[in-house]
């Protein structure tokens, strides 16, 4: 037994992972390290996280203002906020949910035909985050495919379940009506105007939908769905059948932080602030520290939807937020730039693209 478990604990061929075999414990190649991972200070209860009311940015200006208001301090203190009355349909989330499951759900097979671990593929079946290659293994199931401009990509998408272009297509158009909207009302909220962006997200603008799932885990307290990371977008939003999710408040107990439980509510979205935010605010908004915590009966799924400049495309500092006081604090960069970054890095052991575009003042 030891040896097996020796054996099986080292590496595992991709598309072959414990999560995929439903192995009845964690292998040692899953084990977090203590050092990166203070769990301890996690107070576990769900708690409040900053939630918007975004039907309001279509109300009158002062409705508006008010909803811009609460979206500034929402990203200057987490970096991160849920939205209700954004205007999807439930009946459009429930489907992509559901079809979703139903993806992983196939045998594997079917869903090998995707399986990649070239991070430049458009479409990739995979585990973890590198499977095999990284230091650290993830109880992660995802499909990463791009989203935009739809009819450029969705012929790539999975032709199994029959439903998962038309509903998982639905649902990524929905999405990225909604995060124009939202972006907006962010480059709004640094005093940039609503459009600032807006000519550089239309045709050219990415979308890459993460399509998560992690399977139930017989050790959640070894083992993590994603480490804690940012996401390198412009913002990411999130849907998730369960709860999972923790974000990294960074402002509490003075400046040491802790890790916030974010609850689920049906029919909520999440934003996340991604590192390209980061940027364009000058440091001002924070991308959020995020990580997925494993559930040992249930399994989560999760479709985080990724938006960001097109693939060449470099996010800079606007040089409306600079003066004597705010130097530039961070190198432009693009998409493709954090790719490249991410083939060379370790994201499980705590490498951050964002950390690689600090100017130092
Ligand atoms: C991601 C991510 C969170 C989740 O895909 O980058 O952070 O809840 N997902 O699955
Ligand atoms: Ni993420």
């Amino acid at each position: 037994m030891e040896n097996e478990k020796g054996a099986s604990s080292s590496t595992f061929k991709m598309g072959n992972s414990a999560q995929e075999r439903s192995l009845p414990y964690v292998p040692d190649c899953y084990a977090v390290p203590p050092s990166y991972e203070p769990r301890d200070a996690l107070d576990s209860k769900s708690e409040s996280v900053p939630t918007i009311d975004i039907s309001r940015l279509k109300g009158s200006d002062d409705e508006r203002r008010g909803v811009i208001q609460e979206i500034r301090l929402a990203c200057q203190s987490f970096g991160f906020f849920q939205i209700v009355n954004h205007g999807i349909d439930q009946s459009i989330l429930d489907d992509a949910l559901a079809v979703a499951k139903g993806f992983f759900e196939l045998p594997a097979k079917e869903k090998n035909k995707f399986m990649s671990n070239d991070v430049y593929a458009p479409v990739r079946y995979t585990t973890s985050l590198k499977d095999g290659l990284d230091k650290t293994q993830f109880w992660r199931i995802f499909l990463k495919h791009y989203a935009h401009p739809l009819h450029r990509w969705i012929h790539l998408w999975p032709q199994n379940p029959p439903e998962y272009r038309k509903k998982i297509g639905k649902f990524c158009e929905e999405v990225r009506i909604l995060s124009l909207e939202i972006m907006g009302a962010i480059t709004e909220s640094l005093g940039l105007g609503r459009d600032y962006l807006s000519s550089r997200m239309d045709e050219n603008g990415m979308q890459v939908m993460a399509v998560n799932c992690y399977p139930p885990c017989p050790d959640p307290k070894t083992a993590l769905g994603l480490p804690p990371h940012s996401d390198y977008s412009c913002i990411t939003i999130l849907l998730q059948n369960l709860t999972g999710l923790e974000i990294f408040d960074l402002t509490a107990h003075d400046g040491s932080g802790r890790w916030v439980h974010v609850p689920e509510v049906k029919g909520v979205l999440k934003v996340h602030i991604g590192d390209h935010f980061e940027v364009l605010s000058n440091g001002l908004y924070k991308s959020v520290i995020h990580k997925v915590t494993l559930n040992e009966e249930k399994t989560r799924i999760s479709l985080a939807s990724l938006h960001s400049l097109g693939m060449d495309d470099k996010m800079s500092v606007p040089c409306q937020l600079v003066n004597d006081e705010n130097p530039v604090r961070y190198r432009e960069s693009s998409f493709n730039d954090f790719l490249g970054f991410l083939v060379k890095n370790d994201i499980s052991q705590g490498d951050r693209f964002i950390d690689t575009l600090r100017i130092k003042n």
